[in-house]
């Protein structure tokens, strides 16, 4: 028998009500459609203020360290209102890629409570960037910013951006670089792949984080008065000194996902390049304990527009469940900032591991060398 559903129109409800002299039923069903109104109300305004909550650990057991998940910034990581990083930045000039939406913006939201000097706005879309800009300018007027539209992906491009910091706009060393910008191409088998998307994922991944922080390096060691390329020994800790090179990377360096043969591997290849840029400029370099500080981190789950390519049930997922927080890098990344990350330089975390967490587990961190790629022997 074919299923018959429930309507106030069925005939025979139609007729109870109106035969009814009492308006007995009548009442009851306008009671219960009050009460249906009440219940749809209620289930929309708590679906609109559903809390970010989303257990990252039963869907990638094999990239977690801490067990301890945050998902929205937290009191520890809080760079507002006097909170514990709110002077995380103090006095730094700050370069971001990627920073006119998701990611991006949030950590030059979050950051702009810490009050650098300066706030340098890199990504494509300039209607995008006036906004982001005019956002920071409500936080701290006093933060100089400086918006550029630039690809990432044209090496002249961003080596005349550079120089027009130097020469134009007199932007001396620059403190930290957060290289953020990346692109997802769609999720499908290598065969089913459109080249030229899969060779974007590569090429803003991979070549936009290196030829940025190529021309950071050499922006830095030439504003001391060394040479471009760090051949000046003795102002090269001087260009380097406390300087940061924070790399948007993702959970992905660390999954296998059939489909994503382009962007997983140039997040590995990115999160190498940050173990690189440590061993070349960092604690263990010549430049001394004060050398360069890199890290690579992944942002959380997010639905930004980059994400639209994830598959429809990681974004179902997120729709029904919840998803991160892009603030929660914003506070996660001015955390980066303090001495207290230090034990991280040249490795990978999770903005979304508990940060005491992660301070529990250094030790083991440190004893293992854990939190970098490497080719498993056994
Ligand atoms: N969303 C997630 O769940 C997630 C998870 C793991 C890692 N991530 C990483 O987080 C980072 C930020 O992504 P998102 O999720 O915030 O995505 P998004 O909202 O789409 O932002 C991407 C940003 O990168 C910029 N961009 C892209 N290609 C560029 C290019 N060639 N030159 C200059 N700027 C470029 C975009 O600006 P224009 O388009 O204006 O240039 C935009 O500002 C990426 O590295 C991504 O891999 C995201």
């Amino acid at each position: 028998m074919a299923h018959q559903p429930f309507s106030i129109s069925h005939p025979h409800v139609l007729a109870m009500i109106l035969d009814d002299p009492t308006h007995e039923h009548l009442l009851v069903a306008l009671f219960a459609a009050f009460l249906s109104a009440i219940l749809v109300a209620g289930w929309r305004l708590l679906s609109r203020h559903r809390p970010i909550i989303r257990d990252v650990k039963t869907e990638y057991p094999s990239t977690d360290i801490v067990g301890n998940f945050q998902h929205n910034i937290y009191p520890r990581i809080e760079t507002r209102k006097g909170g514990p990083l709110a002077r995380a930045s103090e006095g730094k000039t700050l370069l971001i890629t990627g920073a006119s939406k998701g990611v991006g913006r949030s950590i030059a939201i979050m950051h702009a409570h810490t009050r650098p000097k300066c706030i340098i706005l890199i990504a494509r879309s300039i209607p995008s960037l006036d906004s982001v800009a005019s956002e920071l300018a409500a936080i701290d007027s006093e933060i100089r910013i400086i918006k550029a539209s630039v690809d990432v992906c044209d090496s002249k491009a961003v080596s005349t951006f550079f120089k027009n910091l130097w020469y134009v706009e007199k932007v001396g060393r620059i403190d930290v670089l957060f290289a953020n910008a990346g692109y997802l191409e769609p999720i499908v088998p290598f065969a089913q792949q459109d080249i030229s998307l899969w060779t974007k994922a590569i090429n803003t991944n991979v070549m936009g984080v290196a030829v940025v922080t190529h021309e950071f390096l050499r922006h830095n060691f030439a504003a001391v008065g060394g040479n471009p390329d760090g051949t000046t020994e003795d102002k090269n800790k001087k260009a380097l000194q406390n300087a940061t090179i924070i790399i948007t990377s993702s959970i992905g360096a660390a999954l296998t996902f059939p489909g994503c043969s382009a962007y997983q591997p140039s997040k590995t290849l990115i999160n190498r390049f940050c173990e690189f840029l440590d061993a070349e400029y960092g604690a263990a370099s010549s430049f001394g304990a004060d050398g360069l500080r890199t890290f690579c981190f992944h942002p959380g789950g997010i639905p930004t527009d980059l994400a639209q390519n994830m598959p429809k049930f990681i974004l179902d997922h997120w729709r029904d469940n919840g998803h991160d927080s892009p603030d929660l890098s914003g506070g996660f990344t001015a955390w980066l900032l303090t001495p207290e990350a230090d034990f991280l330089r040249g490795r990978y975390a999770s903005a979304t591991w508990d940060v005491d967490s992660l301070l529990q587990k250094k030790q083991e961190i440190l004893d293992g060398d854990l939190l970098k790629v490497n080719i498993r022997m056994k």
